[in-house]
């Protein structure tokens, strides 16, 4: 294969910060078409990138037959609609997290994939950073002997995505800060300690803070051009989980905005021999025992573009039919475990699988 030919869809925050300048930086990769809804967005990237087409119906580029691969950019909610199209039109697909907006279209995914043999991978980018892949190692070598617990804490002050838009509109989203934050977590989580298969799970979700969305107060807000004060806010603010599997126990505390002090991004790995606090894309401590003292190993981690390991990894398996780590089948058992917690939470019960 010559160049692979890509067309990018939905042309926003993570397509512009990330997919379009990795696959600019790709030597084996060239953008073809820049696809948004709003055809302003589209011109925009032809007209920075200097290259490609702009346009807004995704079907012009599945029926091009020099389109090799799409990258996925769009709302939850056209991830599983735009991702089966492309693959049953012969097309490679990058899609970005979560899956889809529920464990059934995630399922449609990775049923299409299996009919089709195209690549699907999930934007489950973690997988990719530098950090995570050394705890990995760590866990997987058994040093810190039998992880029996890993605790995730991602909690915020106010960091509600695009308020009143398409992060905090379930139907488009498919839920809030679990779907869109708590995804990540979970599946770096399973990735590190070995993709075990979730038993059952119990949890809790509440919308809160965000509900009264002219009277919301923030300083930073992720994707701000799609906030809409005359919007819709039906999704969870902050999310609570206890997840049995057949690794360790997963406990997860979640929120986009809750009344607390400093913000907490970090998932502490609990092991017999030792434990592991991992900051959320940063830097990570190891404590435990050596020789009867107590120790703290600290590590550092250089600054490497874990979104360029991604695309990268995606065009090598789009050249090789290799499976990698960003597969749909390992990114579907997250899907099933918050889709396991939106259930437990509105029935009000555990949910076994
Ligand atoms: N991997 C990460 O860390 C990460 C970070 C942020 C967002 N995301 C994911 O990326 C996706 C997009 O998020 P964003 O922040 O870029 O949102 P965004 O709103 O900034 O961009 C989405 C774009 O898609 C366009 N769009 C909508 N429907 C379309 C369609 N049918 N065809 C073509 N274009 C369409 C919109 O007009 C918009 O420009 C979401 O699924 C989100 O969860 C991932």
């Amino acid at each position: 294969m010559s160049t692979i030919k890509i067309a990018v869809i939905g042309c926003g925050c993570i397509a512009r910060s990330s997919h379009i300048p990795c696959y600019m930086a790709a030597e084996d990769a060239e953008i073809k078409y820049f696809c948004d809804t709003i055809p302003e967005k589209a011109q925009a990237c032809v007209q920075e990138q200097g290259c490609g087409i702009a346009i807004t119906d995704y079907h012009v580029a599945l029926e091009d037959p020099e389109i090799d691969a799409v990258s996925v950019c769009t709302p939850n909610r056209m991830h599983s609609v735009i991702s089966i199209d492309a693959m049953r039109a012969g097309k490679h697909v990058l899609c970005e997290k979560p899956a889809a907006r529920v464990y059934s279209e995630a399922l449609e995914m990775q049923k299409v994939q299996r009919e089709t043999g195209k690549v699907l991978n999930i934007g489950v980018v973690c997988r990719f950073h530098e950090a995570v892949n050394q705890v990995r190692r760590r866990i997987l070598d058994g040093e810190l002997g039998e992880v029996y617990h890993v605790f995730i804490n991602f909690r915020s002050h106010r960091s509600i995505p695009g308020i009143g838009g398409a992060f905090t509109t379930k139907d488009i989203s498919g839920g809030g800060v679990l779907i869109d934050w708590g995804v990540h977590r979970l599946d770096q989580v399973l990735y590190c300690v070995g993709e075990p298969d979730p038993i059952s799970v119990t949890g809790a979700v509440y919308s809160k803070l965000g509900t009264d969305i002219p009277g919301y107060v923030y300083r930073y807000m992720w994707s701000e051009s799609t906030r809409d004060v005359n919007g819709t806010y039906d999704v969870e603010d902050s999310v609570s989980a206890f997840i049995r599997t057949t690794g360790p126990v997963i406990t997860l505390e979640g929120a986009w905005a809750q009344n607390i002090e400093e913000e907490e991004q970090y998932l502490d790995f609990i092991g017999t021999k030792a434990g592991i606090r991992l900051q959320y894309c940063g830097n990570y401590k190891v404590y435990g025992t050596r020789n009867g003292e107590l120790f703290t190993e600290d590590v550092e981690i250089p600054e490497i573009n874990m979104f360029q390991r991604e695309i990268d990894a995606f065009l090598h398996c789009i050249r090789t039919g290799e499976k990698e780590r960003s597969h749909i089948d390992y990114a579907i058992k997250t899907s099933k475990i918050m889709q396991g917690i939106y259930d437990s939470s509105k029935n009000g019960k555990e949910i076994i699988f």
